[in-house]
């Protein structure tokens, strides 16, 4: 048997924040298979974000255990997780979060030049070319459509050919067929490089196209496919 790409075990979230301490998410237990692709689905404010981001060690566990490629993300410090990160997850966001001061280019090449890579120029030129944004690469965020944006964003994320994309809500600001251009880049590459996919959407079409779909409702798993 393989072992899961990501587990969770009996993982709590809990946050301080000024109305005292808010429990965000309750006792989640999740395996997710190397190149699986899972859908996390629920209401607003059920916890989808917030457990997209433990998941990626954007955030701090506060019980239970969270494993990703059998690395206890608990037990890394600050500097190792962000390491462990940058290697090994692809994140992106509904609102793109690219660096507007850098072109298409320069921010597809960026996780490469961190990570000290000598031929970064080239291999984010190829990238760019995989969501097919070859022409746009001098082009800045500002000079982009949101579909555009999210191909950036996209390419990005997948350049250092992590084993885990996370995908929080990544046609959400998109019309629904630049949306769906989008879904289908996400899965194809993702198939391509055997990555393992979760994502986060309100969009019940995107969701079905993933092999499962794990539901939360208040902070806790509701159902599970
Ligand atoms: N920093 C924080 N401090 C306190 N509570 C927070 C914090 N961040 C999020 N929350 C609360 O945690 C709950 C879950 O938020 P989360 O963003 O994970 O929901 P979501 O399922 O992604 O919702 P949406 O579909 O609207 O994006 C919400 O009730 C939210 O108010
Ligand atoms: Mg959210």
């Amino acid at each position: 048997m393989t072992s899961p790409v990501l587990s969770l075990s009996d993982v709590g979230l809990a946050l301080a924040g000024n109305a005292g301490l808010t429990t965000i998410l309750h006792g989640i237990c999740l395996d997710v298979k190397p190149r699986e692709t899972l859908a996390l689905v629920g209401p607003s404010g059920s916890g989808k974000s917030s457990l997209l981001m433990l998941m990626g060690g954007l955030e701090r566990a506060t019980s239970g255990r969270v494993q990703a490629l059998e690395h206890d993300l608990g037990k890394l410090d600050e500097d190792a997780l962000a390491r462990f990160r940058r290697a090994h997850m692809g994140i992106v966001f509904q609102s793109f979060h690219l660096i507007p001061t850098l072109t298409a280019h320069e921010n597809v090449a960026l996780p490469l030049e961190l990570a000290g890579v000598t031929d970064a120029a080239q291999r984010a030129t190829a990238e760019l070319a995989s969501v097919g944004l070859e022409h746009r690469a001098a082009h800045y965020p500002s000079q982009l459509s949101g579909g555009e944006q999210q191909r950036v964003a996209l390419a990005r994320a997948l350049v250092p050919r992590p084993g885990i994309l996370l995908a929080d809500e990544p046609t959400g600001n998109l019309d629904s067929t630049t949306g769906a251009e989008v879904a289908d880049l996400i899965f194809k590459l993702c198939e391509a490089h055997q990555t393992t996919l979760v994502l986060v959407t309100h969009d019940t079409d995107l969701a079905e196209r993933c092999a499962r779909i794990v539901q939360l409702k208040d902070g806790r798993i509701e159902a599970a496919g």
